[in-house]
């Protein structure tokens, strides 16, 4: 007999597992996570929180709780490249929608704003939350193994602290434990790509850099350096982790060389390689080195077990899109293990996870890398790529400040160059227009339809099924709420106009929450956004799912609601 017994066994108290058991605990499923290590991450690590994963966290209740910690969107924008801090500024971008022109663009797709939240203050709020909400955490706990059967899995993990192993039993097993995930390897996931495409280094340190930085507010400057690198080009990143004295630097290494001895000498003098100035005390607090993968698995279950996050994604952090996704994977399974847990579901529907979210998995995973050979076309513009010797190298670049129709022509190149970095740091279409198809999503015959501006950059609102729900701000009384504040809350959402009063009796028979829209009554189209938005008519209807994704809409009110709507909630949850 195993020792112990739950619902749900997590493994790994990283973004994907602690929002898997936040949001489990929330459900009211029971759960275990077992993490190796005595603590949560102790680096900074991912940082960018998008408008997504803060709709989740929003959802969750844990918003205000990461917006208190988190450094706000009007800090993170004005994204520097450089030749050091201290040095020539070559060009900066507004990035995370702070061009003025992206601002709308960002208030009206989402209730939630995007914001800085380093990883090792979101880990605890994460875990703290799910505790609180019932979630067992064992500490120094690793999974070692695991066997399935029809009825369970049931994994052997060693008490670190104790020595001895011992045994869970789970109806359920998730891998969520990053990108050497023994999890996914256990199972025989499809993997696809390759690891190990480049060296990095990670410097987290403490400095002052108020003098070089507060007036430029950025969470990312992006420092050139000739001659410092592999083939006599050196791009290092210093990030903002606290304004404007804790910072982490990412520091590319020759992967096919020994990886560097990261002592704290040589922490010290890359930080102040890249702050320009050596004078600027510099306390530093880590170094560690990985690496930049670009792999992703086909599928990401097999039978009873699940992977979500880096197990079954793993890229660099280009577009900041990692412990994003590792959320969103969670959003999507969590509430569709309640339901089965619960019997409300047959268990084809948990097969609609790989299948919604292993596509995802492989977008970001190419966006990411992209985003990373895309950066040489500011090398380019600056002449760095053309020779290797360092005085050569400082002559190309200088020769943009000549007044000839060459360096106009190289100017415009450098502008054009950072411009395309778009593609890295304001793609909301990348964030926010995952479009899924499964059985969990009941297709209307329409197409999918076409986002009239690019579909990376710009985000486009649909209740097209299988698309994240819009958001509108809804009028109910004194207050203002999203349309995604009323969906949400692990449970199906019915929203609907005037006219469509047969909807609602229909849905309150099915335990579906039923939202009527329309002046007199408790929800008021306020500004008259959803009806722009909702592209059914007032006595249509549109069925969104507990991760606030449109499973099914009716443009107008059905011959027989009760049964259309029987038969749409049917097929979701008890897929043939
Ligand atoms: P993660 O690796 O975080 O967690 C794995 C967990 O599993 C850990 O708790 C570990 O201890 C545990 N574990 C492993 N093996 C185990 C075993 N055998 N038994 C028990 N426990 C085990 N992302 C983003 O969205 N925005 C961003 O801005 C950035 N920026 C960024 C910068 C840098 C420099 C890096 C290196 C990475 C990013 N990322 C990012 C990526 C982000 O850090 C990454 O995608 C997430 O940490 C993935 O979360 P997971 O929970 O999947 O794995």
């Amino acid at each position: 007999m195993p020792d112990v017994e739950t619902d749900v066994l997590i493994v790994g108290s990283g973004p994907a597992g602690g929002a898997a058991a936040l949001l489990l605990s929330t459900y009211g499923v029971p759960n275990i996570v077992v993490t190796k290590y005595g603590r949560l991450s102790d680096t900074p690590r991912a940082h960018i929180t998008n408008q997504r994963t803060m709709e989740v966290l929003r959802d969750a209740g844990i918003e205000d709780q990461v917006i208190a910690q988190a450094t706000p969107q009007h800090l993170m924008g004005d994204t520097v490249f450089c030749s050091s801090l201290a040095g020539e500024e070559l060009g900066r971008l507004h990035t995370w929608y702070t061009h003025p022109s992206r601002m709308a663009d960002h208030a009206l797709a989402s209730p939630s704003a995007i914001c800085d939240m380093p990883q090792h203050l979101l880990e605890p709020v994460l875990l703290n939350s799910a505790v609180a909400r019932g979630t067992s955490l064992r500490y120094q706990t690793e999974y070692l193994s695991l066997q399935q059967d029809s009825s369970s899995v049931v994994a052997t993990v060693r008490d670190r602290l104790r020595g001895d192993t011992y045994r869970i039993r789970a109806k359920y097993l998730i891998g969520a434990d990053g990108g050497r995930s023994q999890v996914a390897a256990d199972i025989g996931l499809p993997m696809v790509g390759q690891m190990g495409v480049a060296g990095s280094i990670n410097i987290v340190f403490e400095a002052d850099l108020t003098h070089l930085t507060a007036h430029r507010p950025s969470t990312l400057y992006w420092v050139l350096q000739t001659g410092s690198d592999v083939g006599g080009i050196g791009m290092g990143l210093v990030r903002c982790v606290r304004p404007w004295h804790e910072w982490l630097i990412v520091w590319g290494y020759d992967i096919n060389g020994e990886p560097p001895d990261l002592t704290e000498d040589y922490a010290r003098r890359i930080a102040h390689h890249l702050i320009g100035d050596d004078t600027v005390p510099v306390t530093i607090k880590s170094s560690s080195a990985w690496t930049v993968n670009h792999l992703y698995a086909e599928t990401y279950q097999s039978g009873r077990v699940f992977c979500m996050g880096d197990a079954v994604h793993r890229h660099p952090p280009s577009n900041g899109l990692g412990s994003n996704t590792s959320i969103q994977d969670a959003y999507n399974l969590a509430w569709k293990l309640r339901a089965v847990l619960a019997g409300e579901a047959s268990p084809g529907l948990l097969d609609s996870y790989s299948a919604e979210r292993a596509p995802v998995g492989r977008q970001i995973v190419d966006r990411a890398n992209r985003s990373i050979g895309e950066t040489s076309r500011i090398f380019e513009a600056l002449g760095m790529l053309s020779t290797e010797d360092p005085d050569q190298l400082r002559r190309n670049m200088d020769a943009r400040k000549l007044s000839t129709p060459a360096a106009e022509k190289q100017r415009r190149a450098l502008r054009e160059a950072i411009e395309f970095k778009n593609y890295e740091f304001n793609t909301h279409g990348v964030e926010l227009n995952q479009r899924y198809a499964s059985s969990a999503v009941i297709h209307d015959g329409t197409p999918m339809p076409v986002n009239p501006r690019d579909d990376e950059l710009y985000h486009h609102a649909t209740t097209w099924p299988g698309a994240k729900l819009p958001h509108a701000w809804i009028g109910s009384g004194r207050t203002r709420l999203s349309t995604l504040d009323l969906g949400g809350q692990g449970r199906f959402t019915l929203f609907t106009g005037l006219g469509g009063e047969a909807w609602v009796a229909a849905a309150a028979a099915l335990d579906i929450v039923p939202v009527l829209i329309g002046p007199g009554q408790e929800y008021e189209d306020i500004y008259g956004d959803w009806a722009r938005l909702r592209e059914v008519g007032d006595s249509g209807c549109v069925l969104v799912r507990p991760d606030n994704y449109v499973c099914f809409r009716s443009a107008e009110l059905a011959a027989d609601p009760a049964a259309t709507l029987g038969a749409a909630i049917r097929s979701v949850l008890w897929p043939s």
